[in-house]
């Protein structure tokens, strides 16, 4: 199968690219460059370089292109309205017209910040409601892409796994290895989500042929103070060092939702898979913790 990935040089959409091998993969990177022999990469800033996307689409037509790009700190969202706007909502509306036209089958990933958080344990039925910037922008772009019914919305949270581009993991490891304290949020919950086992899903959706929207999350719902406990259970560090602290004394841009855990029962029915709990999955990290870029050994 063909598929373009946009956003390769990110978190998720690097783990899938270099992870793909059964299928035929273009994709694009804005700021920080691929340097993957055999993957075509493009670089593409959107919205200004539309017509270099639409050109390239156009040219290949992609069986699934795997929207993964995106503003992902919802502080910078809440802060630069009129750029997410572009990106998340113009861009995407654009892509999905443009997709619909050549049958090209559009997966987009978006995110829990689509829930108010006042519920948790939500399920892909369950009404949204925003209460940030990031996730409004992500809740009208689900809705644009979802105007296709052929259209596949993928929405995780709080991603870890064995790649030098994880954000909060790194801080963890890199202050704890180093016996410096941290301070974790022991009041707000998400549910912590192991990189190979959602890109694994991301590729089962695209065997399956999925629409509609799933949650593709692990299976245990957790604050930052939690998730830092699990870190240094496994990797024995000393756990005294993790404070909690609580998300009000932060003063933050972007509200957040206080439990925006999701159910991820419907994607492992429907795609036989199976998501770890916190541990299972920081061992897998553990075990590949060299992928890090951490670590010399
Ligand atoms: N990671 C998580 O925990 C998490 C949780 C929930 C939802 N998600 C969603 O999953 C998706 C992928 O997340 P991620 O963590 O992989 O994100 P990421 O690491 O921040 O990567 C974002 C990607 O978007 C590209 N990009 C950013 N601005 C662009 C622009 N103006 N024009 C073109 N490309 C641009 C980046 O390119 P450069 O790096 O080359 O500039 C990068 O490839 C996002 O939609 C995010 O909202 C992620």
């Amino acid at each position: 199968m063909k598929i373009l990935v946009l956003g390769g040089s990110g978190l998720i959409g690097n783990f899938f690219i270099h992870n793909s091998t059964d299928h035929e993969i273009i994709t694009t990177f804005n700021k920080n460059k691929i340097n993957t022999p055999n993957i075509i990469s493009k670089k593409i800033n959107l919205p200004d370089d539309w017509d270099k996307l639409q050109n390239l689409i156009l040219e290949k037509k992609p069986d699934v292109i795997l929207n993964t790009m995106a503003f992902s700190n919802s502080d910078f969202c809440e802060t630069n309205k009129e750029k997410v706007y572009a990106l998340h909502v113009q861009v995407t509306e654009k892509i999905t017209t443009l997709c619909s036209k050549i049958n090209s089958k559009i997966i987009f990933l978006s995110t829990d910040n689509v829930f108010d958080g006042q519920k948790g344990n939500y399920i892909e039925t369950d009404e949204t409601n925003p209460i940030n910037y990031y996730g409004h922008s992500k809740d009208l772009a689900e809705k644009i892409i979802l105007k296709n019914e052929n259209n596949l919305v993928l929405r995780t949270s709080m991603v870890y796994g064995s790649s030098s581009k994880v954000r909060f993991l790194r801080y963890v490891i890199e202050n704890l290895s180093n016996n410096q304290e941290i301070n974790t949020y022991d009041d707000i919950f998400n549910s912590a989500t192991n990189l190979s086992e959602l890109t694994n899903g991301i590729s089962k959706a695209i065997e399956f042929n999925a629409n509609g929207i799933y949650h593709m999350v692990g299976s245990s719902c957790v604050s930052r103070f939690d998730f830092a406990t699990a870190v240094a259970k496994v990797f024995n560090f000393n756990e005294e060092l993790i404070k909690h602290v609580s998300i009000n004394s932060a003063k933050l841009k972007a509200e957040r939702p206080v439990n925006a855990c999701l159910n991820n029962s419907k994607a492992e029915k429907t795609f036989d898979i199976k998501f770890s709990s916190i541990n299972e999955g920081i061992k897998q990290v553990y075990e590949d913790k060299n992928e890090l870029g951490i670590f010399n050994t």
